[in-house]
């Protein structure tokens, strides 16, 4: 008969018994060991490659019923069938109780034991398997709220490459907003979960001028007042435009708001303040930077520290002062190691 593949640990202080149960079981093809009491039991576990053991429940020194809570505990895994006098039947079904899946009764219907010993088997590797599945499902839910990220940053990156097909101007641009933002972001302590948000957001925040007419997005010469009210609106469209792929609320109005001021002259909406939503106030000061120390149709860069201090003079007004002080700390640090 072929092997199978469980190995039994057979524990009675009887030898006859001990005899009889292995050739019962050895003949069905499992691998059996015998111990004669707790101490010889235990050792034989050590091995750790136990998948079922047969306690005698009465047995001189440890009894069965005081070693069963000692091998759940340290080999969970391990099935265990209590046997006993029939008298004891109500202290089996307590051991049951405590994790063993079974008993059987003295004398031994061998029949009955060996059925026994099958069920304990199959119900063991079923639960094996079980945990198997979970512990594999939640693996795989991880790896696919990770694919769905990727392909969302994916997505939010084609849109930045989008609109820096149609306007040269933002051509890296928005690549350098994002990397100064997360950089304040950073320095303002702000939780890993909200610097990935400001990552998109800062990829995307100019993707509205998508709807810029190309005379008003490149346009040499200062915009008549028509022509900015057009150019304003890129902020609204641009929420309109993500609003289908980026469920986040957090990156659209980071989006909607880019061009709020603190004091609350800005657009679209007039916020004010902490009205503004912080990675809006972030991206806010990023953008206004790198616009002013970018080449544009109708002007000249600015130099970087120009633009510092321009940045100075409009905390405030402009910008919330805490994220302007942060910008320049930050600037200032990598000027120096620069
Ligand atoms: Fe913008």
């Amino acid at each position: 008969m072929m092997a199978k593949q469980g190995e039994i640990l057979i524990v009675d202080d009887e030898e006859a018994i001990r005899r009889l149960l292995r050739q019962k079981l050895s003949g069905e093809g499992y691998h059996c060991q015998e111990a004669g009491n707790a101490g010889q039991a235990l050792e034989k576990l050590k091995a750790g490659t136990t998948e079922l053991v047969i306690l005698d429940i009465k047995m001189p020194g440890k009894p069965g019923t005081k070693l069963l809570p000692e091998i759940k505990a340290s080999y969970p895994d391990t099935a265990v069938i209590m046997a006993t006098a029939i008298a004891d039947a109500s202290i089996a079904i307590n051991c049951m109780k405590q994790g063993a899946y079974d008993y059987i009764t003295k004398p031994f219907n061998l029949d009955e034991v060996s059925l026994s010993v099958n069920r304990a088997l199959e119900k063991r590797r079923l639960e094996l398997e079980n945990r198997d599945y979970q512990q594999h499902l939640e693996q795989r839910v991880r790896e696919q709220a990770d694919k769905i990220r990727a392909s969302f940053f994916n997505a939010i990156t084609a849109l930045a490459y989008a609109l820096e097909a149609k306007d040269v101007y933002t051509s890296g641009h928005s690549q350098r907003v994002t990397e100064v933002s997360v950089d304040i972001a950073k320095e303002l302590g702000l939780p890993k979960e909200s610097l990935e948000k400001i990552r998109l957001a800062g990829l995307v925040h100019d993707i509205g001028k998508i709807g810029i007419r190309e005379s008003v997005l490149n346009k040499p010469g200062s915009l008549t007042v028509e022509e900015f009210k057009h150019v304003r609106l890129h902020s609204e469209t641009g929420e309109r435009i993500l609003n289908p792929i980026a469920e986040d609320k957090e990156i659209l109005s980071a989006v909607r708001h880019h061009h709020e001021r603190y004091d609350g002259k800005g657009y679209p909406d007039g916020l004010k303040g902490e009205q503004i939503p912080q990675l809006a106030r972030i991206i806010a000061v990023a953008d206004t930077f790198d616009a002013m120390t970018s080449e544009r149709p109708y002007r000249k860069a600015m130099s970087r520290e120009a633009a510092c201090a321009e940045i100075e003079r409009c905390r405030g007004t402009q910008f919330d002062p805490e994220v302007a002080d942060v910008f320049l700390e930050v600037w200032r640090l990598a000027s120096k190691t620069a």
